[in-house]
C-alpha cells in the first residue's frame, strides 16, 4: 500500500513535469505550420516589369499572370498599379510567418533602397538588415542576400471565413475605408486581422484577405 502511494506520486510528479515542459516549448514556438500561398502585394513603379518582378520573387511569370486577370498582356503593366505576386509563407524559426528572397546586389544597392525600391516596401531596411550577416556600409555588389517578406495565414479566432492574405505596404493617401473598399473586405475584419497597424500612417505593412 505504501509502496503503492510512493510511485502513484513519482508518477504524478513527473506528469506534472511533462505539462510544464510541453507549456514551456508550447509558448517558445509562436508558429507552427504556414500555408502554401499568400501574396506579396506589389506596387508597380515606373520602368519596372513583369521580368524582373519574376526574377526578384523566383516565380515564373505564367504564375504571377495566374494570379492576376487584369494583366491582359504580359509585355505592358501599369505602373501605378499592384500585382499580387504569389510566395509560400513560411514558420521561420519556429517564430514569426514569412518568406525569405534571396537577391542578388546590384551596385549601390542598400538595406533600405533594396526594402523600399526593389521589394516596394514589402520588408524594411532594419528586418532585411536583421537577416543578414554584411555590415551595412559593407554590402558586396553581386552577392546573394536575404530579403525576408513577412506574411500571415490567418487567425482562427477573428474568422475560419479567410485563409489567403496579401502582405500588403501601405501608401501614402491610403487609409481603412480605401483598403475596404478596395478589398471588398469590410472595416472590422481588416481592423481585427491588424490589430496595433495605423491604417492612416501613409507606410507600414498590413494583411489583406484575398481570393484565390
Ligand atoms: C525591366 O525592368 C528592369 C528593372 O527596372 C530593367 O533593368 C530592364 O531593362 C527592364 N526590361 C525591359 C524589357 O523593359
Ligand atoms: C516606399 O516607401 C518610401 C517612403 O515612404 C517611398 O518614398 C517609396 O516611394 C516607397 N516605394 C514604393 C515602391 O512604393
Ligand atoms: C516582421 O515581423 C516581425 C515579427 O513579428 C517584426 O519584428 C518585423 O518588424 C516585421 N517586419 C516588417 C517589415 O514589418
Ligand atoms: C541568409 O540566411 C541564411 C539562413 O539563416 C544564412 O545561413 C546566411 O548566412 C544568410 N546570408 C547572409 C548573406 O547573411
Ligand atoms: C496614425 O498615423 C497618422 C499619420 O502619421 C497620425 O496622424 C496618427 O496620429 C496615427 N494614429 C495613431 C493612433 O497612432
Amino acid at each position: 500500500m505504501m509502496l503503492n502511494n510512493v510511485s502513484n506520486t513519482k508518477r504524478h510528479i513527473l506528469q506534472l513535469w511533462l505539462w510544464v515542459v510541453l507549456f514551456i516549448v508550447k509558448v517558445e514556438s509562436r508558429c507552427s505550420n504556414g500555408c502554401d500561398l499568400a501574396f506579396a502585394s506589389y506596387y508597380v513603379a515606373k520602368g519596372s516589369n513583369l521580368t524582373y518582378i519574376s526574377k526578384i520573387f523566383s516565380q515564373s511569370i505564367p504564375l504571377i499572370l495566374k494570379y492576376n486577370l487584369q494583366i491582359l498582356s504580359s509585355d505592358i503593366i501599369e505602373s501605378g498599379t499592384r500585382i499580387n505576386v504569389p510566395f509560400s509563407c513560411l514558420c521561420l524559426n519556429g517564430d514569426f510567418l514569412g518568406h525569405t528572397f534571396k537577391y542578388q546586389t546590384q551596385i549601390g544597392d542598400t538595406y533600405g533602397k533594396i526594402a523600399s525600391e526593389v521589394f516596394a516596401n514589402l520588408t524594411d531596411e532594419y528586418w532585411v538588415q536583421r537577416v543578414n550577416l554584411f555590415k551595412p556600409v559593407q554590402i558586396p555588389d553581386f552577392a546573394y542576400i536575404n530579403v525576408t517578406v513577412n506574411c500571415t495565414c490567418g487567425n482562427r479566432h477573428v474568422s475560419k471565413d479567410y485563409g489567403l492574405f496579401a502582405t500588403y505596404p501601405l501608401r501614402p493617401g491610403e487609409d481603412l475605408k480605401s483598403l475596404a473598399l478596395n478589398s471588398g473586405v469590410p472595416i472590422m475584419l481588416l481592423e481585427q486581422f491588424n490589430p496595433g497597424s495605423n491604417f492612416s500612417a501613409g507606410s507600414g505593412l498590413v494583411f489583406v484577405p484575398a481570393k484565390g
